[in-house]
């Protein structure tokens, strides 16, 4: 980008306060202070501005406006993102997407709804739940987290191995691209081989390519019946094997998460939770089921055919059922307790799984003695969530061994959290040249003028 001077931004921040109103362009630092620190409190940058549109042509103004001006911005849904690519950390100005809140009806035929980028994930539950259905996405931060920014970040969370990942949810898009021109395509047709898919394009896109204003989204069943086991086990090995087997004999497995020990003692310590069994167990899984006919006798049957099982604790009840929740879905509050993490969320092989757990923690010691190393993650997809307490978050050598690792066998270094800021100088362990070069080329077709997220993703 060339240079900008305190000038043009200034003309530029003018000509954006016409279009939003003063009351949506922030720039008392006290109030822009939030935007501008990440969810884990690594990532604090400053900015100008905070920009709250309320529609798809006010951001559409907005963009022409800092494409002229040359200014940089960063695209905010809801500041949950994990790896630093949500925040204005050389200057730039926050595009806060927040607004784009509308809620299209819910087409119970076709199973679909369109949802502005703004709508949180929680508020698109609710929207859908008295239809019948519900979002094959769900996350622990479901009510900050937005629909704009789970596409943007192709976001994973409890369910991927039921119904996918986001990209699988998003049957189309509307969006603002860099050169400030609208693209979109709603109509939600399930079979259109008519060129090029943008949404998938856009799913994981980190807000380098496009601002996302509004999605289609292909919907799910709600199931009534739902059933949840905590589950320890003596080892990993057993545990994965486990999980593969009711993944084999329960159509109805809706989630599959890993924990340890050290972890769960964290979270009732930080949570002040009972331990949810007489004595703690090396390993736990919780498993959950959902189905319109009660899953509880055939998920019974799965997990006592499942080897080197210690102790299960089982819920159908929903109070119950979110206490079990709790202890997996507090790990990562118990954790940034102890100081910023290094935040590696990374994919194994599944079939590979139980020899890295058991290296990781060797490694990291390795190089960082003092340090804490916190395993969980989503066991079926390979997904481990590696955050290392106690070593300075400025070096990155317990990223890089962890990495090494990673690469030794066959995984990805961003399962599910993407590139951001954080694992920019990584990239190329699972990225070629040239298919990076592909990524700038592409970069350049959305954003000519490289303002949308120039600091992100790309080395
Ligand atoms: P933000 O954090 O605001 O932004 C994330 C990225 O998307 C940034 O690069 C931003 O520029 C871009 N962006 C945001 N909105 C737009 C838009 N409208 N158009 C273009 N670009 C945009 N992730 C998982 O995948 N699985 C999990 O299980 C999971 N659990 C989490 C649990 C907790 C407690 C927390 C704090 C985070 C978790 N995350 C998880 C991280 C995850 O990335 C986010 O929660 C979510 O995907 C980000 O949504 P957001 O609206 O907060 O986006
Ligand atoms: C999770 O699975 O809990 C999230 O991805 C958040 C995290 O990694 O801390
Ligand atoms: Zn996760």
């Amino acid at each position: 980008m060339g240079v900008m001077t305190v000038g043009s931004m200034d003309r530029a921040l003018a000509d954006i306060e016409s279009i939003v109103g003063s009351a949506h362009l922030l720039t008392d630092p006290a109030i822009t202070a939030s935007y501008s620190t990440d969810w884990t409190g690594r990532f604090r940058g400053e900015t100008p501005a905070v920009v709250r549109p309320s529609d798809r042509d006010q951001v559409a103004a907005i963009v022409r406006v800092c494409r002229d001006a040359r200014v940089a911005i960063v695209p905010q849904g809801g500041n949950t993102g994990l790896v630093g690519g949500s925040v204005p950390l050389a200057g730039e100005i926050v595009l806060s997407l927040r607004r784009l809140d509308a809620l299209g009806d819910v087409d119970e035929r076709a199973l679909q709804v369109t949802s502005g980028a703004g709508v949180t994930l929680g508020r698109l539950q609710q929207h859908v739940a008295s239809g019948g259905l519900a979002y094959g996405i769900d996350l622990a931060a479901r009510d900050t987290a937005t629909i704009g920014g789970t596409i943007a970040t192709n976001a994973g969370g409890i369910h991927l191995l039921r119904f996918g990942g986001t990209r699988q949810q998003v049957l189309g898009v509307e969006a603002v691209l860099g050169d400030g021109s609208i693209v979109s395509h709603l109509d939600g047709l399930p079979k259109d081989n008519t060129g090029y898919h943008l949404a998938s394009l856009l799913c994981g896109s980190e807000g380098t390519l496009a601002v996302i204003t509004a999605a289609r989204l292909h919907l799910v069943p709600r199931y009534e019946s739902v059933v949840v086991a905590l589950v320890a086990f003596a080892t990993v090995a057993d545990a994965v094997a486990g999980v593969a087997l009711a993944r084999r004999r329960l159509d109805c497995l809706s989630a599959a998460e890993l924990m340890f020990a050290d972890g769960l003692a964290l979270v009732c310590e930080a949570e002040d939770l009972p331990q949810p069994f007489a004595l703690p167990h090396p390993v736990y899984v919780l498993l959950e089921a959902a189905d319109h006919v009660d899953p509880v006798d055939r998920f019974a049957h799965v997990v006592e055919a499942m080897r080197g099982t210690l102790d299960v604790a089982v819920a159908t009840e929903s109070a119950r059922r979110g206490e079990l929740w709790a202890y997996r879905e507090a790990h990562t509050l118990a954790i940034n307790t102890l100081g910023t993490p290094h935040k590696l969320d990374v994919t194994i092989p599944v079939a590979a799984l139980a020899p890295f757990i058991e290296e990781v923690r060797e490694v990291v010691s390795a190089v960082e003695p003092d340090a804490c190393t916190w395993l969980f993650g989503h066991v079926a997809d390979g997904n481990i969530h590696v955050n290392i307490t106690g070593a300075d978050i400025a070096s990155t050598s317990v990223d890089d061994c962890v990495f090494a690792l990673v690469q030794h066998y066959g995984g990805s270094i961003s399962a599910e959290h993407g590139i951001g800021t954080a694992k920019k100088p990584w990239l190329h362990l699972n990225r070629s040249s040239s298919e990076i070069e592909t990524f700038r080329r592409i970069k350049k077709a959305f954003d000519p003028a490289g303002i949308l997220n120039p600091n992100v993703l790309l080395p």
